[in-house]
């Protein structure tokens, strides 16, 4: 089946995450974090996504903005980092998050084949709207779909029914790309065609579903989408 619709995961996938510890590591003063970055952008990425899962089977559903912040106090505890005023400055880097280099290309060069494009993500809609603002990303994306209308995190499967309902297409039209490999099993494994963007070398995560296409970047999204 061709492919008519390509949809993205936002944090990780087009949006660097662990760029708020490492642009406020740079800044004058922060000796201590600049020490221990990248294991609190790790950890606070960790702890953020471990709650979205364990929220989703319990039923507490709470939105990603909060969850974003409850990571991060348990990230800079762990790390000693406990200072209110990193604290703000962080939480306020996570909304500017930078796109990967390669993003506005691809995606321009998706319009200008015709392909449908969107967001799909356990972002708050706000939240989502400050990253594509700013990377100004808002006049090639045709939706940004947040969980917040269904009210539960990926990977359950109402959230990848959200790109149905929006864009009126089939699974099978759907090339779904997610650096979160979890994410990609849970996108395969509903039924669409999918890549996993890995750009640290992983392993392949051992789940039901598995992604067709495993890439190191997005660059090739186009080209991939036109083969399908
Ligand atoms: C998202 C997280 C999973 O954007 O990266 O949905």
């Amino acid at each position: 089946m061709t492919i008519t619709t390509c949809i993205f995961d936002a944090y990780g996938t087009l949006f660097d995450v662990a760029a708020a510890a490492r642009i406020a590591a740079g800044e004058p003063g922060r000796e201590r974090l600049a020490e221990v970055w990248p294991k609190l952008a790790q950890d606070w990425r960790l702890k953020q996504l471990q709650y979205t899962w364990l929220r989703a089977i319990t039923g507490d559903h709470i939105s990603f903005w909060q969850v974003t912040q409850d990571g991060l106090d348990w990230a800079m505890e762990a790390s000693g980092l406990e200072d209110p005023e990193l604290r703000e400055v962080l939480l306020a880097l996570y909304w500017e998050l930078p796109a990967y280099g390669e993003v506005p290309e691809m995606l321009h060069v998706l319009k200008s084949k015709g392909y449908q494009t969107g967001i799909l993500s356990n972002g708050a809609p706000d939240m989502l709207e400050g990253a594509v603002n700013f990377a100004q990303l808002g006049d090639v994306l045709d939706a940004v779909l947040s969980v917040e209308d269904v009210g539960i995190f990926k990977p359950a499967r109402a959230v990848y029914d959200m790109v149905g309902n929006r864009f009126g297409c089939a699974p099978g039209e759907v090339l779904f790309v997610s650096s979160n490999g979890w994410d990609a099993a849970g996108a395969a494994a509903y039924g669409f065609r999918t890549a996993w963007v890995n750009r640290a070398g992983e392993p392949l995560d051992r789940l039901p579903g598995t992604p067709a296409h495993i890439l190191s970047d997005l660059t090739s999204i186009p080209h991939l989408a036109e083969t399908l």
